[in-house]
């Protein structure tokens, strides 16, 4: 089987992939019968005839979906991975336990050599909504619930029962951002969002850069209706070295690094789903091109 390697594949991917197959053969060029990418620019899979099967080793396939070359009616499947999942649970129950017992606060306070004590509150009195309940949202909010959190979540095929978003978020105490980028999701965080949210609340945002609003989110944190804001992924990456939240006081930046794939168990689970197109038996974690996610 020939794979097209396209995107942010490293050295050590390319090791830990022909371990996993060493029956594929792997091109950086030419005609393939399966690609595998990661956030791919766009255009890189113009001109693929054969493809069966499109393997995504990052999570989220927003950037590869709006790629207007991308072959119609191959089969995409993104990336679900047991070591993705908990370091993502391990990012977001720091940014729960930094918000929560004021060590962000803390950490500004010592630049600023200013000795202050902050109330401290119990765990089981702060809230936090984990918006998205699929992979990613999942685990973080069970991590973060074993700590003694109370923890909500909200996700698209809603019951009968659930809880409408305003009212979540009118309960939440730190509101963590996971959900996939499509369409419905774009722009959700934006002015109107954030004035919902409980005053003194705080935003984690470890889904896509594109969810945020990032001129209402400062216009928040400015007028102190919002604490902290804790961020993993932005409108342009990398964070432009003069954009204000480099240096805003409420603000936390992370490199995109809240989870990463891992190559040594994602390439098992690329391989499983590489070998499933060429056998033609069904494919995991598919991508529901209409959807978005
Ligand atoms: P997933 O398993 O597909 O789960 C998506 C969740 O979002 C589902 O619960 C889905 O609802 C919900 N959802 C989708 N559209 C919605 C809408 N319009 N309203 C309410 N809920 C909606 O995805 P995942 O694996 O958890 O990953 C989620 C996202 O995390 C990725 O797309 C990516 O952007 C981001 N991510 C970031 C990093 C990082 O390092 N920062 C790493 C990995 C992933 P249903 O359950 O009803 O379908
Ligand atoms: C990272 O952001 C991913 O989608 O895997």
């Amino acid at each position: 089987m020939k794979v097209l390697l396209a995107g942010e594949i490293d050295a050590e991917w390319r090791r830990e992939l022909a371990a996993a197959m060493p029956e594929a053969t792997w091109l950086d060029a030419g005609e393939a019968d399966a690609a595998l990418v990661a956030n791919p620019p766009p255009g890189a899979l113009a001109g693929q005839p054969r493809l069966r099967l499109i393997q995504s080793l990052w999570a989220g396939v927003d950037r590869l979906l709006a790629d207007p070359t991308l072959p119609a009616g191959v089969p995409i499947a993104r990336m679900v991975d047991p070591a993705m999942s908990a370091a993502m649970a391990e990012t977001a129950l720091w940014a729960t336990l930094s918000l929560h017992r004021g060590f962000f606060a803390y950490a500004q306070a010592q630049r600023e050599a200013v000795w202050r004590v902050h109330a401290q509150r119990r765990a089981d009195e702060v809230g936090v909504l984990v918006l998205g309940q699929g992979e990613m949202g999942r685990a973080a909010a069970e991590r973060i619930a074993q700590q003694g959190y109370p923890v909500r979540g909200w996700r698209r095929s809603r019951r009968h029962d659930d809880t409408p978003l305003p009212a979540l978020l009118a309960d939440a105490a730190i509101v963590i951002n996971l959900l996939p980028l499509t369409a419905e999701t774009r722009g959700l965080l934006d002015a109107g969002f954030f004035a919902r949210m409980a005053p003194g609340s705080a935003i984690v945002n470890l889904g896509r850069g594109a969810h945020l609003v990032e001129a209402d989110l400062l216009d928040a944190l400015d007028r102190g209706h919002l604490r902290h804001a804790v961020l993993d992924v932005f409108q342009t990456e990398p964070l432009p070295a003069v954009h204000a939240f480099w240096r805003h006081p409420s603000v936390t930046v992370l490199p995109h690094a809240a989870a990463l794939t891992d190559a040594r168990s994602a390439s098992a689970g690329a391989a499983a789903n590489l070998r499933a197109a060429r056998d033609g038996r069904p494919l995991a974690h598919r991508v529901d091109r209409a959807r978005g996610y």
